[in-house]
């Protein structure tokens, strides 16, 4: 009996040495103590064993029942502070790794120029006004003083939908949307896309954008223009900006001019920014040519206004200094990312 007692707990001792798992630990604990176990079969058979030797047998078994409690405690534990220390190594937070940075998107470099201009003018009391892109040649061409054969109609060749159906080449045709629901005083801008039939290159684009403003009231005159695009220049490029107004042609004001604004780069000097000029166009303007008030209801007799109509693309092409147009419109993040 004893040398079985003995050969159950050098059994023991060899396969507690070599557990490594909690669940190994479990089978042994069952395998041995449990209910079914090795060591309480021999305790259940104490009974075929003489009476004297029972206290004796029942003195083993106790030292090895306790033997093996501590033995698997500590294992036991062992295994459980080993596998913690695994898991807080796997957990381990390196507080000095660079973090994981979340990609953040920005405005278009078309759209800030477009805000930038927006807030502008709603700060000097503009509203802003829509029209479609999609347009009828009267609002495009004809209310605008440029009837069918106008010699002018040829630089603004575009898409046409059907004969008297095209997509609208400059945002002057909210001009007349405006002006034939609304009575003076008037005071809009429309920002907006605008289409010319050009091939791509690197200034032109055969879709870009204009922002146009219409003023109309009693006694506006060319020196609340020229105030207003003042104002405009100082904000847009710099305190110390000078506006120059050219004299030019567009059918639908008179008289009409072109705007420059002196370089903000060099300050009129002459540099690459400006091609040596000292200045940079930016936009056309003039007073609403009388027919064109006519033609939407609103007596010139009466009323008078300015308008004006700027190249977006142009205006941060200067300002951001980008030398390709295609730039704008080919959505490399590269590109975007700059702005
Ligand atoms: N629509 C003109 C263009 O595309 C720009 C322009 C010139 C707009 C004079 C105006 C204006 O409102 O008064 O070239």
């Amino acid at each position: 009996m004893k040398e079985m007692l003995e050969k159950i707990r050098s059994d023991f001792a060899e396969k507690i040495a070599a557990a490594e798992t909690l669940a190994e630990i479990e089978e042994l604990r069952v395998g041995y103590l449990g209910k079914k176990g090795e060591l309480t079969s021999v305790l259940r058979g104490m009974g075929k064993l003489a009476p004297e030797e029972r206290p004796v047998v029942g003195q083993l078994v106790n030292t090895i029942r306790e033997y093996m409690e501590t033995e698997l405690g500590t294992k036991l534990t062992a295994i459980k502070s080993a596998e913690s220390l695994k898991r807080l190594e796997e957990e381990k937070l390196d507080v000095t790794m660079p973090g994981v940075k979340k990609e953040k998107g920005s405005f278009h470099p078309l759209n800030q120029v477009i805000d930038e201009m927006k807030n502008l003018f709603i700060g000097m009391g503009y509203e802003i006004a829509e029209g479609p892109e999609v347009e009828y040649d009267y609002y495009n061409f004809e209310a605008l003083n440029l009837p069918e054969g106008h010699p002018a109609r040829d630089t603004q060749d575009t898409f046409y939908i059907t004969e008297k159906i095209l997509l609208r080449t400059q945002t002057s045709s909210v001009q007349i949307h405006v002006m034939e629901h609304k009575k003076p005083p008037i005071k809009i801008i429309s920002p907006g896309k605008v289409y010319r039939s050009d091939s791509m290159d690197a200034t032109h684009s055969p879709v870009f954008h204009q922002l146009e403003g219409l003023v109309v009231d009693k006694g506006v005159t060319m020196g609340d223009l020229k105030g207003t695009l003042e104002i405009f220049a100082k904000k847009m490029f710099g305190e110390n900006t000078k506006i120059r107004l050219r004299p030019h042609h567009f059918p639908f004001t008179e008289p009409s001019a072109e705007v420059d604004v002196s370089c903000w780069s060099c300050g009129g000097e002459g540099c690459r920014v400006c091609k040596g000029e000292g200045w940079i166009e930016v936009l056309g303007c003039g007073m609403v040519h009388p027919d064109v008030l006519k033609r939407c209801g609103i007596d010139p007799e009466e009323y008078s206004g300015f308008a004006f109509g700027i190249g977006i693309e142009r205006t941060a092409m200067a300002r951001f200094g980008v030398k390709d147009i295609r730039n704008f419109y080919e959505n490399d993040v590269r590109f975007l990312k700059q702005f």
